[in-house]
């Protein structure tokens, strides 16, 4: 599949099918891209935990805040939660580096994994809203370890349609009458800023 399609279906997605587990062969394959991407002065300061357990799922989900532009959803229903997740810790024993510099990593990271995740039809979304210290006890990590990430993932439960982000500026996902979630991206014109006209 060409590049540039592999990008724009690698949507966010939050209903999954919660039964149908990946088989491990297909985990291998996928994590390990998490170890090849660009790493700020390559100190490679973040580490993973994959969970698949579902007494473990059933104790994370309500940890997690889920779409905040769709204000009366209150997340996926029994059913349709993910099928696994994965936990993005920052080892701070190795991270001589800045914070900054370890987002930065962190980005790199979780978009080239997601990206291998949608080519075997696993997809994903970040959580960045949860408690810190809720997900650190329940995980039991070592004090080192700080969770600054979580992807949600499974086989997908529903479409993800990109759009163009209209003349009203709005930028908030949403999903029609049929559960199709939408996404509005600005055009490249609006992204793209001039360089400054040649003066020296
Ligand atoms: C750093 C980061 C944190 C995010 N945190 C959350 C979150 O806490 N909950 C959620 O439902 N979605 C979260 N998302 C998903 C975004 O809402 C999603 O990326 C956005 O709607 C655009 O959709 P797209 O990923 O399909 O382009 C997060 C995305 C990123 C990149």
């Amino acid at each position: 599949m060409e590049l540039k399609t592999l990008i724009q279906r690698t949507r966010t997605v939050r209903r999954f099918q919660e039964k149908e587990t990946p088989p491990g062969k297909v985990w291998e394959e996928i994590l390990e891209v998490l170890k090849l991407g660009g790493s700020a002065r390559n100190l490679q300061v973040l580490k993973y935990m994959l969970v698949c357990n579902e007494e473990l799922r059933q104790k994370i989900f309500p940890l997690l805040g889920w779409a905040g532009y769709l204000e009366q959803w209150p997340g996926p229903a029994s059913g349709e939660r993910p099928a696994a997740y994965l936990i993005c810790l920052l080892d701070t024993s190795l991270s001589i580096g800045t914070e900054r510099e370890a987002y930065c990593d962190l980005g790199i990271a979780t978009q080239n994994f997601l990206l291998a995740a949608s080519a075997q039809a696993i997809y994903g979304c970040r959580i960045a809203s949860f408690s810190e210290e809720k997900i650190h006890n329940l995980l039991q990590l070592e004090s080192h370890l700080k969770p600054i990430l979580i992807i949600a993932l499974g086989y997908r439960a529903e479409e993800t349609v990109l759009e163009s982000v209209g003349s009203d500026g709005n930028i908030r996902d949403w999903r029609d009458n049929n559960g199709v979630h939408h996404i509005p991206k600005r055009s490249l014109t609006e992204i793209m800023v001039s360089e400054p006209a040649s003066s020296f």
